[in-house]
């Protein structure tokens, strides 16, 4: 490489580095050069060191980042269907729901007596009843007219027309915390509108469900699938 083509080549990566790394300052390692002038010193890093591009991270606290579905839980209370909005929601496995519903709730006596409950995930059209059913309890107001309620195998677990997903669960375990009532629920039935399925299977595009971010107190947008599960890492050998 004659010095002509050397400089091209220099100035390419200059360009290159400082577009990469406009935003992350570049960490570079001078230790082994400790005797040549600065200019030498900084093409020679910038040669030669290895660029570390460091992505800039802020400490926030212990701060509970994780997003996570909102649904609406349904149960009967004293005979009437009443809906919770329920973030704090987990899976155990393939047919089992985990739900932690506040000792304080309306709707945790009727989970408790009918050991039944069901799970109703809400689209984008449903944010703001949803977001009622987070806000108003059972004990002030009724909730059992909100929606178009309807039973399916379960005799005691109300399930919202409107969600175009339900699934309806029995309870198989209540963990008792200080707080909260964590209660699995074996998955008994799912119901799916039609204009959900594709082939057969719930599409979440069609769905449209909502995240709830606790650090900003937001419904965020869910959007289009991403890749195969299960299958898009066998593309790293
Ligand atoms: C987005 C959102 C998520 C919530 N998640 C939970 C939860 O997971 N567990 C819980 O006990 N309360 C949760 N709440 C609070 C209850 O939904 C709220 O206190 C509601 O009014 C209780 O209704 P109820 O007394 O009729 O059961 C949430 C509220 C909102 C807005």
């Amino acid at each position: 490489m004659n010095s002509f083509e050397g400089k091209v080549v220099l100035a390419g990566f200059l360009y290159y580095f400082s577009f990469s790394c406009k935003h992350h300052p570049p960490q570079v390692s001078l230790g082994k050069y400790p005797r040549i002038g600065e200019k030498a010193r900084e093409q020679l890093s910038l040669k030669y060191a290895q660029v570390n591009c460091r992505i800039m991270k802020t400490e926030i606290g212990a701060v509970n980042a994780l997003p996570t579905v909102t649904v609406l839980v349904g149960a009967n209370v004293d005979g009437k269907p009443t809906y919770t909005a329920i973030a704090w929601v987990g899976v155990i496995g393939r047919t089992s729901i985990l739900i932690s519903v506040n000792k304080q709730r309306y709707i945790n006596s009727g989970i408790k007596k009918n050991q039944t409950f069901s799970v109703n995930l809400p689209s984008e059209n449903l944010v703001e009843k949803t977001d009622y059913c987070g806000i108003k309890s059972g004990k002030d107001v009724d909730k059992s007219l909100l929606f178009t309620n309807f039973y399916g195998k379960l005799e005691n677990a109300p399930i919202i027309q409107e969600c175009p997903v339900n699934m309806e669960c029995e309870v198989t375990e209540t963990f008792d915390t200080p707080t909260h009532d964590v209660f699995v629920g074996e998955i008994v039935a799912t119901h799916c509108e039609d204009s959900a399925l594709v082939d057969g299977n719930v599409n979440l595009g069609k769905v449209k469900p909502f995240l709830l971010s606790l650090t900003d107190k937001g419904y965020w947008k869910t959007g289009d699938k991403l890749a195969n599960a299960w299958e898009i890492g066998k593309n790293i050998e």
